[in-house]
């Protein structure tokens, strides 16, 4: 049973914990304002608010929901700030065939919440998700705008927003959970505790849910069967201590971007990563456990050297990220095993870059991506390493070239400068894809040259 609260009422759904929120919104609740472009997370048409924060209701398994808030647009027209909204894309004419602007205003609410005062860049950025077939972006902009500066910021929600409480101090509402959706001989249980999860995970064949938006977009999700770990605490936790930041499996690229502790290096990968609803639900976790190449905060862990922890119901181990990842899709996790936290390393990642190539960001997958980092002190060469995502079927991180650098001085290293370049023109071979192998060799090869450049020459 799942029990959370729906434009401001309590409600208590005991259907199928896989069904996605979006089809129970406008089959079970008939909340047909929530409207289904693609049921991918790409066109914003699901758009709801849940906990506070734009979410794509396509991409949310109902079992994810126990003790949230989740408001739809239906919720949203009795308050005050919609008439605002309302006003102002009528002033501008920003609605035409109507099919987008449910999830287009949520999308403004979470827009006008976190900005009183927002830039065009920021409306752009926060719409970036929804897409509008026949309007124009321009005079949804325009609206946007015009009800920030209108009075819309003079009305409260009568929902509490993340962006009202200070991060630091945000925990999700399961700490707050009184019921006990946990039976340890229900394979249908909601676990509470991470050691529950474990215990779960062990006794039956549940696929760990975090954020779903990869789980979702597969086929037949509903039909699944999962292991929901979105909400524990003892995942979200972002720490540090003498040697490493450690980033909480559970963590969003929303919450790992607005962290005090997150290093340059991971908040410019987390800023590239799609658009607001799925930086604010997919997970740091679910971007490695998936094992793709193309796994933009994998690329960057992978280039820090960092570490895994995994666990089960009764060990722990931590590896070397190279090590999870066997390439094809494949990690080195267990069945019963969970990934609880990521070890970066604080130190020595100062002087780095990060390079996405995609579409367009709010879809973008990487065509290509690249990330280095160069420890240089007193003119000797530290560390210098450097990683490619989404060129073959797995992350390209060679430890075995890079360590030509390690321990030169500058001048030594410019030597062998050419010998390093032709090591790796040797050791990229991308393989065939949408995009043409020559392009992608060549991006590499150039987004090489340029991290030597800035570094070394
Ligand atoms: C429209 C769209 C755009 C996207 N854009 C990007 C992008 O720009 N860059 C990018 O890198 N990704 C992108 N993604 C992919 C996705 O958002 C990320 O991979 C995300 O990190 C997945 O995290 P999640 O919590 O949603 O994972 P889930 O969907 O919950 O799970 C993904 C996998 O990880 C496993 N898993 C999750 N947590 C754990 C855990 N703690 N322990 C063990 N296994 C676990 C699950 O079983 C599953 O196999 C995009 C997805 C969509 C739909
Ligand atoms: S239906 Fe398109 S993002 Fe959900
Ligand atoms: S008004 Fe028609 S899709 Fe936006």
């Amino acid at each position: 049973m799942v029990n959370f609260r729906l434009n401001n009422k309590e409600i208590t759904y005991s259907g199928n914990l896989s069904e996605c929120l979006l089809d129970v919104l406008r089959n079970e609740y008939k909340l047909t304002g929530t409207k289904c472009g693609c049921k991918e997370g790409e066109c914003g048409a699901c758009s709801v608010i849940v906990n506070g924060r734009l979410t794509n209701s396509c991409l949310v398994a109902m079992g994810s929901l126990n003790n949230s808030d989740v408001l739809t647009i239906e919720g949203y027209s009795k308050s005050a700030r919609f008439a605002a909204l309302d006003k102002a894309y009528a002033s501008v004419s920003a609605v035409q065939c109507g099919f987008c602007i449910p999830g287009m205003i949520l999308a403004s609410e979470c827009i006008l919440s976190e900005h009183q005062h927002p830039t065009d860049e920021d409306i752009r950025e926060g719409i970036s998700g929804n897409i509008c077939r026949c309007t124009g972006y321009n005079s949804i902009v325009a609206a946007i705008g015009f009800a920030a500066e209108d009075q819309v910021q003079n009305f409260r929600m009568s929902y509490p927003t993340i962006r009202e409480v200070d991060l630091e101090e945000y925990v999700p509402k399961v700490a707050e959970n009184t019921d006990n959706s946990y039976n340890a001989d229900s394979p249908n249980s909601l676990p509470q505790t991470l050691r529950e999860a474990l215990v779960m995970r062990r006794k039956y064949d549940l696929i760990p849910y975090s954020g779903g938006t990869d789980l979702m977009v597969e086929e037949n999700s509903d039909e699944k069967d999962y292991l929901f770990i979105g909400n524990l605490l003892e995942l979200k936790n972002i720490t540090e201590d003498e040697k490493y930041i450690r980033f909480g499996a559970g963590a969003t690229f929303y919450e790992v971007l607005n962290h005090k502790l997150t290093p340059p290096i991971l908040k410019e990968a987390c800023k590239q990563i799609a658009a607001p609803a799925i930086r604010n639900a997919g997970t740091v976790g679910g971007n490695i456990a998936n094992g793709s190449a193309k796994a933009d905060s994998a690329l960057v862990f992978m280039v820090t050297d960092s570490k895994i922890r995994l666990a089960s119901s009764d060990s722990e181990r931590i590896i070397p990220i190279n090590e999870f990842y066997l390439g094809g899709g494949k990690t080195a996790l267990k069945n019963d095993e969970l990934i609880i936290e990521i070890l970066m390393p604080k130190h020595g990642i100062e002087n780095y870059s990060y390079t996405k190539i995609g579409a367009r960001n709010a879809l973008a997958i990487s065509r290509v991506s690249f990330a280095g980092i160069a420890d240089i002190q007193d003119g000797i060469i530290n560390n210098y390493t450097v990683a490619f995502g989404a060129v073959i079927d797995t992350i390209i991180r060679r430890s075995d070239i890079d360590i030509m650098m390690i321990g030169k001085t500058i001048e030594e290293a410019k030597l062998i400068v050419d010998d390093y370049i032709d090591a790796y023109d040797k050791a990229i071979v991308p393989r065939r894809g949408r995009v043409g192998v020559e392009y992608r060799k060549d991006v590499c090869m150039n987004l090489l040259r340029d991290f030597i450049a800035n570094t070394i020459c």
